[in-house]
């Protein structure tokens, strides 16, 4: 069985030159697949407001909606690293603000780091959260809580002045204290030069092979998701079209009778119990 990473082998890794991965998980269930796997980390993102909630952006994901999706998985993922992601609205007002809601996702769902997003501006907010004790995940490039004002779902660093920027984000984050950071849909090359100006790691996602760590989300590599696909995701598996053919299989044998057969029905003398009836009045020999 995996051992569960710890922020001191973050830094580890990198030095090392080794590479691990990450992505996402919302609940127990999936949270214990990934957990059975070989991947080292899950972000319980606010991507959920669209996976989980029907949402179609970030910015309505509330507090409560974190804690609430982010306990089942501290639960179905033992040996595995989590990170709890800072929604929309709790972390901008002030930094005692996003002190005190950085606590509230450690206390109360027992996640490993917070998660949240931006440069430059946000490194005085993240040095008074790292100070009062949270470990900090940084997020810059595509930062899609603000994606709006970046005009829209688009790659980050396309020229030579924003690429400048970003690497001085990430250098900004380092210095604030951020133990790593993901860095979203940006030129590889661009991914390339921030990735060696650090020495936390850089945690990938659209940005190319130069990075340290790869992210994706788990309901687009699996293919659960739906019709979107981002062009940086690759699908790994197909589970949505499989778990279509299964529910059209069960489907189809309840209305042709066949399911259930007996191997899947309480026959007289099965499991200990004379009667047909396990539950409602079965009698135990
Ligand atoms: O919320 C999320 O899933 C994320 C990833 C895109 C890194 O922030």
């Amino acid at each position: 069985m995996k051992k569960k990473m710890t922020i001191m082998d973050f830094k580890k890794f990198k030095e090392e030159g080794k590479k691990f991965s990450y992505v996402t998980a919302y609940d127990y269930t999936i949270a214990s697949i990934v957990n059975e796997s070989e991947c080292e980390v899950i972000l319980v993102g606010d991507s959920l407001g669209m996976i989980m909630l029907g949402y179609s952006g970030t910015t309505p994901v509330t507090m409560d909606d974190m804690v609430h999706h982010i306990r089942p998985v501290v639960k179905g993922a033992p040996q595995t690293f989590i990170i709890g992601d800072m929604p929309f609205g709790s972390y901008n007002v002030s930094k005692e603000q996003a002190i005190m809601n950085g606590n509230r996702l450690i206390k109360e769902t027992g996640c490993d780091c917070i998660k949240l997003e931006g440069g430059v501006e946000m490194a005085e907010t993240i040095a008074a959260m790292v100070k009062a004790g949270i470990p900090v995940m940084g997020h810059i490039g595509l930062t899609p809580q603000t994606a709006t004002s970046l005009g829209g779902f688009r790659v980050q660093g396309g020229t030579p002045e924003s690429a400048a920027q970003l690497i001085e984000d990430a250098k900004a984050l380092e210095k604030a204290g951020c133990f790593s950071l993901v860095l979203e849909c940006v030129p590889k090359g661009v991914a390339k030069s921030l990735t060696e100006a650090v020495k936390i790691p850089v945690l990938g996602i659209g940005a190319g092979p130069y990075v340290d760590c790869q992210v994706l989300v788990t309901q687009d590599l699996l293919g659960m998701y739906g019709e979107f696909k981002p062009k940086f995701v690759k699908l790994f598996k197909n589970i949505r079209k499989e778990m279509v053919e299964g529910l059209n299989e069960f489907h189809k044998e309840t209305l042709e009778g066949t399911f259930p057969s007996n191997e899947y029905s309480f026959n007289a003398k099965v499991e200990g119990y004379e009667l047909d009836t396990l539950y409602g009045g079965g009698t135990s020999k």
